[in-house]
């Protein structure tokens, strides 16, 4: 479990790199923070294009950050918008690739909680490495 310390530094973490985001298109500002295994967060932030699908969400950016150094598994996930709006679902297949039970808060820009949840709770009967398995 995670302390209420720690909770609240990770979505500092996320509110903090949110002002980093670089959205002039959508102006939708997302800033992501993601705890380790071994305790170390990465943060994210979205990143537009002016070609649009190029654009990269937040949390995609904190995880392939966390993954890049060498970390597989993480404890937590802090997305941070103005609305506390919920991750894509590119981004919970990504999110589902390390771990089912990583906890995922969402929270507003000024760092209120507005939901915990699993990654599971996300995305129910995510594709995984079993289904490759299986083929
Ligand atoms: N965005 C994220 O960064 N994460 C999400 O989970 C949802 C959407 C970004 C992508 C784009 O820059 C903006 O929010 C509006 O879609």
């Amino acid at each position: 479990m995670l302390t209420n310390d720690l909770k609240a530094r990770l979505i500092g973490r996320a509110v903090k790199a949110q002002e980093h985001a670089y959205a002039p298109y959508s102006h939708y500002a997302v800033g992501a923070a993601v705890l380790t295994d071994a305790g170390e967060i990465f943060d994210g932030i979205n990143i537009e294009n002016a070609v649009y699908p190029l654009t990269v969400c937040a949390e995609r950016v904190a995880i392939f950050k966390a993954v890049s150094a060498g970390h597989h598994k993480f404890k937590a996930i802090a997305v941070v918008t103005k609305n506390g709006g919920s991750p894509c679902g590119a981004c919970r297949q990504v999110m589902a690739e390390f771990g089912l039970d990583t906890l995922v808060f969402i929270a507003d820009s000024t760092g209120v909680l507005k939901q915990t949840l699993t990654v599971a709770d996300l995305l129910p009967l995510a594709f995984s490495d079993a289904d490759l398995a299986e083929s």
